[in-house]
């Protein structure tokens, strides 16, 4: 009898997984063997300079006392595995697909172009001094040159740090400050929907007191008057041009940082979180391939910004790496009209689309005829990303957008874990509307009670990570032991995630949103604790609590408590004017209420629980309120309900 190996058997583990029953076989055996598992990923995913023979040193036990690795004696640069090493085989494949702000406004740079550039940009940052291990902050809008200042920061091993054009001067500053930027790159202006945004003009504002910042590189978009620095500010084009194509990337070893990436917390100032060169990229790349099933001549459609992690994993570092053609777009999906997305569908042979929920609910709120007067058959997978999706606008997005013909991936993940963590497989996993359904293999999750303990078969918990995987975050920028009490204080020896969640019968898990004081606001992440000092910067606020209650389309939305000394009354507007400055256009708060003071217990700590059921207009539900210091308080502060 001649033995027959099974097809399977003889797969890898970057192998397309394409039923359920190769999922669990898949993570079962990266579950038994993670470095086995990850060293075979990441070989067939990476161009390494120099392999590595190494997986994971340290573990989540041991984090207080220094990051673990990943892949620690191999070498190389991102960008080789992400441009180098295509122009082979698909020197003259789109790379990047720009579609402007006006509809039909495209650009399209292959992959010889995009290394071309990146080679001319890293040389020109070199001429202005930017050197391996210096950081080089990004405040720019959607444009090509935003990917590519990235790129051409990786080439140099510099470290870039993006920062979401939407920041306010104050926002930008307390980040050039804090990673001790010495360049910044920026533009004349950005355009979003019809409007301009002042990058230029505000990045000026937020260098009074950057002292670390040496030159600022400004890409020319829309051709605005900006003010201009002689000696200290340097034109792309005056610099980039003329330089040469090409550049030898310098070689760096697996763990040096590509990047920083601020994130709310919820305490105090933003995060910076520290993403690495070697484990990243295996991460990106091995999560964007695996879960979107991505082919040759697919079309990538991630419609998120730059200036936040999905935009670094999904737009740049993942589909480069896997030679892909990636979207980059400059509008918003309402402009000019609601069906904006699914004309450019159309028009661009988009065959992964990738957005967030609160688009979905927006758009599905404007009606059918939007999406249906678009031809859609060339979709073949729609994601989700950023908040729980509620199960009605699941459904419409399968059914409306998708004809009920695509795969639906609910991706659940974080700027911390560099990747999608727990989501469909495109062509495996069966969905439920509304389940990011089973954590990836090389994903340990887990669900926890507040002591820690594991919690087994069906259950509400936190949900934790077990064991650690090659794209997580190493440490926070200059501050591990703020890293270690984030991530690693709630339960010893796991990553928690800061979300709660629920796990079902089958296995599948349901995201239920952050049990920290972390907002999500229309996909945006935000700390309860930067808009409180926000409003108590303003002279007419003593104290002021944050909360958020559910919004029908944004998901969460903004519920201020405020304390007033010398006013009767506060203007909303007024409010959200301090926002923008200290935080920026993003940051709004939708309903406020004045009150007498903040249910505080005796120790005097703000009990946001009841602050939280009264936004939510769940005020009877109360319970016990008799640790309040004043119970008075919480009389006056369900009267004054700002409901709709
Ligand atoms: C939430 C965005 C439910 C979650 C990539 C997480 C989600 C936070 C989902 C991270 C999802 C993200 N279902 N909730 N599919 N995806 N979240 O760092 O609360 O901006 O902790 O990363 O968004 O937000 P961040």
């Amino acid at each position: 009898m001649i033995y027959q190996v099974p097809a399977h058997a003889r797969e890898g583990a970057a192998t397309p997984i394409t039923s359920l029953e190769r999922y669990r076989e898949r993570a079962a055996r990266a579950a038994n063997d993670p470095d086995a598992f990850w060293l075979e990923v990441t070989k067939q995913r990476v161009a390494w300079r120099k392999s590595p023979s190494v997986g994971l040193e340290g573990d989540f036990h041991g984090i207080a006392s220094g990051p673990l690795s990943w892949f620690a004696d191999g070498e190389l640069n991102v960008t080789e595995s992400c441009l180098d090493r295509h122009l082979e085989a698909r020197g003259d494949k789109t790379a990047i697909l720009w579609e402007g702000d006006e509809p039909g406004q495209t650009r399209r740079l292959s992959y010889r172009e995009l290394h071309a550039e990146v080679c001319k940009t890293a040389n020109a940052l070199a001429a202005l001094g930017l050197q391996r291990g210096e950081r080089a902050i990004l405040y720019m809008g959607m444009v090509p040159e935003a990917a590519i200042a990235m790129l051409a920061c990786a080439r140099l091993g510099a470290i870039h740090s993006v920062v979401f054009g939407g920041f306010s001067a104050e926002a930008l500053r307390e980040r050039i400050r804090d990673c001790g930027a010495e360049i910044v790159i920026t533009q004349d202006e950005g355009l979003r929907g019809g409007k301009r945004i002042p990058l230029k003009a505000t990045t000026e504002q937020a260098l009074e007191g950057c002292p670390s910042v040496r030159h600022v590189l400004v890409y020319k978009h829309t051709g605005a008057d900006v003010p201009f620095v002689e000696g200290r500010d340097v034109w792309w084009h005056d610099v980039v041009d003329s330089a040469s194509s090409s550049h030898e990337a310098v070689i760096v070893p697996a763990e040096h940082p590509l990047f920083i990436l601020y994130t709310s917390g919820s305490t105090g100032h933003p995060k910076g979180v520290v993403h690495t060169s070697g484990g990243y990229l295996t991460y990106a790349s091995y999560t964007h391939a695996t879960v979107f099933d991505l082919r040759e001549d697919d079309v990538f459609a991630c419609v998120a910004d730059v200036g936040w992690i999905t935009g670094h994993s999904y737009i740049v570092y993942g589909p480069l790496a896997n030679g892909a053609t990636t979207l980059m777009f400059e509008s918003v999906p309402t402009y000019p009209d609601a069906g904006r997305y699914w004309e450019m569908v159309e028009r661009l042979g988009i065959t992964i689309f990738y957005t967030a929920p609160t688009a979905i609910r927006a758009l599905q709120a404007q009606g059918d005829e939007f999406v249906t007067r678009a031809d859609r058959s060339s979709l073949r997978v729609l994601g989700t990303v950023g908040e729980p999706i509620n199960p009605e606008a699941w459904i419409w997005y399968r059914d409306v957008v998708g004809e009920g013909r695509c795969a639906v991936v609910d991706t659940w993940w974080q700027t911390e874990t560099g990747g999608i963590a727990i989501s469909p497989i495109a062509p495996a996993t069966p969905a439920k509307p509304g389940s990011a359904t089973l954590p990836l293999p090389g994903i340990q999750a887990s669900l926890r009670s507040p002591e820690g303990h594991a919690l087994f078969g069906p259950a509400r918990g936190l949900l934790c990570i077990d064991h650690p995987w090659p794209g997580q975050a190493r440490t926070l920028w200059r501050d591990h032991e703020r890293f270690v009490a984030t991530y690693f204080s709630m339960v010893e020896g796991h990553y928690f995630t800061g979300d709660g969640c629920r796990r079902d019968e089958d296995g599948y898990y349901w995201i239920t949103g952050r049990v920290d004081d972390v907002l999500n606001v229309a996909g945006h992440r935000m700390g309860t604790a930067e808009f409180e000092a926000a409003l108590v910067s303003m002279d007419a606020i003593a104290e002021a609590a944050i909360v958020g209650y559910p919004h029908t389309i944004k998901g969460q939305g903004v519920y201020a408590y405020v304390v007033l000394q010398g006013e009767d009354e506060i203007d909303l507007t007024a409010l959200n004017a301090t926002c923008r400055t200290q935080i920026g256009a993003h940051a709004r708060i939708d309903r406020v209420q004045v009150v007498p003071g903040l249910p505080k217990t005796r120790s005097g700590k703000v009990m946001r629980r009841i602050l939280r059921k009264v936004a939510e207009g769940r005020g009877d539900e109360l319970g016990d309120v008799s640790t309040l210091a004043d119970p008075s308080v919480v009389e006056a502060i369900k009267g004054g309900f700002e409901g709709d």
